[in-house]
Order: structure tokens, then sequence, then C-alpha cells
């Protein structure tokens, strides 16, 4: 085996010297930081617990005390069991992080924050993509590493720089981070300098809280708004020096963007956090957050609607002041995502080739990013995002952003940005916004996210048909009509939750299940699957029933349920004859079918009826329900983590 392995990408290199090194990637992590009058550990703590929804390995907290040392706790276990391990610990300056990693150990020594020098601590969200050779040079340095981990170079390297020239921290970092390639957003405290705390972003979320005589960073603001309600967004390469009575950003040229005592003059403005926070730490009665996601549904949905319909009829201005300009001029969509939002915008593309006859592409995000794509000129870019920091989805955006300067306007493209998030990255990034009202989503698995991105996207359709004249007043009146009843009908397929359960206990002895669905249904069963998956540990995969004789018929068994989605609609004849190809092969069958669908109930073809008359708008909204509840409670019956499933994370911020 070569002992180098060069990875080669469009943008960066990857060297790996020592394939025995462990490639520590880390990110969804959280950060948390605090310089303040009083004792910060509590609050440190209590802005952890708020970020525990990401999903995270371990976690610790770095403070300097009275006597200025610094005391540093982590743990492997939740955020519970740093509480117990502060006591005692007091301090005026600190930070605190949550680590998840997708490579390398989650053991204590790889655990944030860093420590060198019992001097200068360090948390950091992100990915050093040029470690390995600074970590070669800090050796060669002298410097002792205690970690497999990228976010140790970062610290180690300022120590170095600032022990080289006697220079105050704020110099070093600044000098340190040109050396420094990849994604960060990072926080760093000096033990010798216990007022201050330099934190900087690249490519990683990082936000500033401010209080009266205090001041925070996070990387989500939601985690301090129990504290401070107004903050700033860090740009791109920002660096900010934070003092319990000032905050000042600088660019990355140094100069000053904004002064917390001289708001007038900063180039940054202020935010009044508009977000409901006080649904965000209670389960309202609920096991798991995402049993209480799925149940807000039908609010969510109807809320979502809120002010976009008027007498009927839609109002496009809810996707912005230009949006019928924009929207009459474009050609095609494009629709960059992932996960669970990629799910959405491939509903999307049913509806409007099918209702409107616009083109849609539609693209999982790190693939885009990294190919040429071909596009034509009339294109409106629609990125969607629960989160609206997902990396990849941003990064893609920066590209579309990018060639559309170096066409100079001839090119004609507009960005789309559907959200849950009004103050995130892709929003900033977008010429049109729809704001999804979902709410605060906690559970890791997407829920109501994604059926209120549904109905934005059903909006979307409508508004670019009328833009263009393709779509009858008559029919969009129909379709509102139709939309307007949809948070009802979901309340109905909750309703039929006692029947899931049952369906629930027999899927939860599989060690695998298909999932079956054609046209629309086909994305709701890729959804359901990645939903059964992602919290039940299950292996499960969806296909377009078509496909089924193209090989996934090779898997059919008795021990294999094959869950279908069978509403009454034009496909639903071909289906039958695929689940006829099920059964005839001893394959068990588990449909859910509005009542009209009328499938024939045998010993291997078990039918729920989930809804009744359901329109294609509605129609994939309402079979979401079903699945969304048994995912829910086939993890439910397994006892796994439901709300923040192994391995996986919220938002995912870096790649
Ligand atoms: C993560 C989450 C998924 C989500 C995906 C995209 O993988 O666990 O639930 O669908 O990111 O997130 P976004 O915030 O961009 O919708």
């Amino acid at each position: 085996m070569p002992k180098e392995l060069l990875l080669k990408n469009k943008s960066f290199y990857v060297i790996l010297t020592n394939l025995t090194v462990i490639l520590t990637v880390i990110f969804m992590c959280g950060i948390v930081g605090a310089v303040s009058e009083r004792n910060i550990t509590p609050i440190l703590l209590a802005g952890l617990t708020r970020l525990e929804y990401r999903g995270y390995d371990s976690a610790g907290v770095a403070v300097i005390n009275k006597e200025q040392n610094l005391e540093c706790v982590k743990t492997l276990n939740k955020v519970k069991d740093l509480n117990e391990k502060v006591t005692g610990i007091e301090g005026n300056l600190g930070i605190a992080h949550t680590r998840w990693a997708t490579h390398g150990l989650p053991v204590e020594s790889n655990a944030h924050p860093h420590i060198v020098n019992n001097r200068l601590a360090l948390v950091h969200n992100g990915i050093v993509e040029n470690y390995s050779e600074l970590k070669q040079f800090c050796i060669n340095q002298g410097a002792i590493f205690s970690s497999d981990t990228d976010t140790e170079v970062i610290v180690q390297l300022i120590n170095i720089t600032m022990q080289k020239d006697n220079l105050t921290l704020y110099d070093a970092v600044r000098q340190t981070l040109p050396k420094l390639k990849g994604a960060y957003g990072m926080a760093v405290i000096d033990a010798e300098n216990p007022d201050e705390m330099i934190a900087v972003r690249q490519g990683s979320p990082l936000t500033i809280s401010l209080g009266f005589g205090e001041n925070f960073i996070s990387s989500d603001p939601m985690a301090l708004l129990f504290i401070s309600q107004q903050y700033v967004v860090l740009e791109e390469n920002d660096l900010a020096i934070l003092r319990k009575d000032s905050v000042v950003i600088e660019n990355s040229k140094g100069k000053v963007v904004f002064d917390s005592n001289d708001t007038q003059k900063s180039k940054y403005k202020i935010i009044t956090s508009t977000q409901d926070d006080a649904g965000v730490t209670s389960k309202g009665g609920y096991r798991h957050f995402m049993h209480k996601e799925i149940h807000e549904q039908p609010k969510a949905i109807a809320e979502t609607l809120e002010g976009c319909i008027s007498d009927n009829r839609l109002l496009v201005e809810c996707f912005g002041q230009e949006a019928a300009f924009i929207f009459s001029k474009i050609k095609r969509v494009q629709i960059i995502a992932c996960g669970t939002s990629y799910h959405s915008g491939m509903v999307f593309r049913y509806w409007c080739e099918d209702i409107i006859g616009i083109p849609v592409d539609v693209e999982v995000a790190s693939e885009f990013r990294y190919r040429n794509p071909a596009i034509e000129k009339d294109v409106l870019f629609v990125a969607i995002s629960q989160s609206g920091e997902t990396a990849d989805t941003a990064e893609a955006l920066k590209i579309v952003e990018k060639l559309k300067k170096q066409a100079e306007g001839k090119n004609h493209w507009s960005i789309l940005t559907i959200s849950n998030k009004a103050e995130s990255t892709l929003v900033r990034y977008a010429d049109l916004v729809f704001l999804t009202r979902a709410g605060f989503e906690v559970g890791v698995a997407s829920t109501k996210a994604f059926t209120t991105q549904l109905v934005a996207l059903s909006l979307l359709m409508i508004a670019l048909g009328k833009s263009q004249k393709r779509l009858s007043e008559t029919v969009e009146k129909r379709m509102i009509q139709g939309l307007r009843k949809v948070p009802k009908l979901v309340q109905s397929a909750l309703d039929q939750e006692e029947q899931i359960i049952e369906l629930s206990n027999i899927i939860a002895n599989s060690q695998s299940a298909l999932f079956l669905g054609r046209g629309t249904m086909y994305p709701i069963a890729l959804e359901g699957a990645l939903k059964l998956k992602e919290i039940s540990y299950i292996h499960a995969e969806a296909f377009p029933a078509g496909e089924l004789k193209h090989g996934p018929l090779a898997l059919v068994d008795e021990e294999t349920p094959v869950i279908v989605i069978a509403p009454n609609n034009d496909l639903l004849i071909k289906l039958k004859s695929n689940l006829e190809e099920v059964s005839s092969r001893g394959g068990k069958i588990y449909a859910f079918e509005d009542k009209n669908s009328k499938l024939t109930r045998t010993k291997s073809v078990n039918v729920i009826s989930v809804a009744e008359n359901v329109g294609r708008i509605s129609c994939p909204l309402l079979f979401t329900i079903p699945l969304q509840l048994l995912s829910y409670h086939v993890a439910r019956i397994k006892g796994t983590d439901i709300d923040q499933p192994r391995n996986l994370a919220k938002s995912v911020t870096v790649e």
C-alpha cells in the first residue's frame, strides 16, 4: 500500500501522509462561549443543552477561573453528565462544545476544548484540510499532541506563533488563519488575558449574542435565546473580539464591520430574534420531540399557508417583491437540496412538469457542487433546506453565485431559498425567499419541515403557473381550496395512529424493509425508507414500483416487509400489478391506500386506509404521515435514541 495517498478534487487536495493517523472530520458540532461580569459556567452548559438536538458524541467545557487558571472538563456522555462534573468551577470567560465525529474515535482526548500549554483553549466546528502537514510542522517545532484531531493543530499553531514573537492572542490568531485550509468556526481564549475571546468564522456559522456587561458566541443563536434575543451574524472570514463590555467584528482585511459601542456606524445590523423559543425545551407531554413534531403538522401547514392566500388566490409576492417578474422569465427550475429536503424537491418535479409543464432538474447538493453542470440561461435555482445552513447546499449556491457574476447578468439566473430559518446562510444568498413556518424542529429526523416544504413547493408551482399564464384561474382556485383542506386531512391521517402502532410491532422485528411507490409516491417512499433507517436502524430501501422486476424483486421473501403507498390515482392499476409480482413471490405487503383504492385484502396483503378522495397536491402530504408514524413507533419499540439517532446530526454545517 502506498505511504502517500493523494486525493484530488476540484477545490482542494488532502494529503494523508500517514495512513495510521486517524483523520478526524468534525462537523455539526455545537459551540458556545461567554465573557461576563458573572459566573459563566451555568450559561455555557445551558447553551450546550440547547444544542444537544444536533447530535454529538462528546462534550466539554473550559473556563478561566478566578486564579486565572484554565479548568477543563470533558465527557463522552450527555451534557447532563458534564453538569455534574463542573461543580465548583467558576469563571468569567469560557468556551464549551459538543462534538460530532464521522471518523476517529469519540474518546475524551479528542473532545473539545483543546488546551495547549495550560494557557490556550480552543473549540472548533469544521475541518482543517491541510492538518497533516501543519501537524508535522508543529511537531518539528517541538509541539506534543494529545489528540488525533485536526482542531488541536490550530491551537498548537496559535501557541507556537504566540511564543515565537511574544504576540497577543489576537495577533497570533491573525497570523495563523492564512495557514489554515478548510472550513471552520472557532473560539479561542487565553488564560493570561482573561477578559477577551477571539472567534473566527470561515465556512461554519457563528453568531454573537449581545448582553449588558456580557457577550456570547454560539454556532446557533437559538442556544442563547434564553439569555439574549439580540445577535449579530458573522460573515465569512470575519474575526470577532469579545469582551464583557464590547464586541468588535473585523472582516478578513482587518476593517471593523461591527462595533457594539458604535452600532450606528456598523455595517452589520443587530438581529432581534423572532423565533419562538418556548417549544424548544419542552416535549409538551410527548415522550420524544419527533412525536410532538409529527403531531404539530396540521398547525405548521396551516401557518405556512397563512399570508400567502387571499380570496382563494395565491399572492405570488409571498416569494418576494420581484417574484412575479422573475417567475415570468424562467424556463427551467434547478432544485438543490440534501436529505429529506431533496425528497420534497423530487415531489415538486412531478407536480411542476405534470401540471404546468415547466422542466425541473433535482439534484443533491453534494453532487451538484462537484460536477460542472451544463445549465441553460433562464433558470430559477431553488435551494430547499430546513436549517438553511447545510454546507453542501450553501457551497452549491456559492458556485451558482460565482457563475452568475461571471456571466455579468447575461444568464438570467435567480436563486430562491425555501427554508425554516429566517436568519440563515442560504437565506442570505437568495434573491427570493420563502420561509416555511414549521417552528423549531428538534428531532434529527425531519418531519414537519418536510411537509411544510411540500406546501411551499406546491405554492411555488402555482406561482410559476400563474406568472407564466400556464394555470387558469379556475385551476388555481381549486388548488388553493384543496390546500386549505390539508391541515384537516393531515389531522385525520394522524388519527390512524392506533392502526400504525399495530403494524409497527410487525416491522420492528424485521431486518430489512422495502418501500414502493409510483409517481409522487416514489419520493414519499424514499422519505419513508429514510425515516425508518434514520431512527430505527432497520435497513430500508425505496424503489419506484415499476423497477421491481429490474432487480429489487430478488430481495422479496417472507421475512422482508414490502410497504406500499397506494393512493387511488392513474397509476393504481399499474401498482396493483406490481403488488401481484410481490405476492406471487411470497412477499408480505403492508399497503397504505385511500378509501377509493379498494385494494384486495388477503393473508399476505394488509391494508390501512389513510384518507379519502385525495387530490394530486394533498396526496404526497397525506401519505407521508403514516410513514412518519410507522418509523417513529418502530423505533420506540426498538428503544433507539429517536431524537438523536446514532451517527446523525440535525444540521450538517461542514462537508
Ligand atoms: C441532515 C438531517 C436531515 C436533513 C438534511 C438536510 O442530514 O439529519 O434530516 O434532511 O440534513 O438538512 P436541511 O437543513 O438542509 O434541510
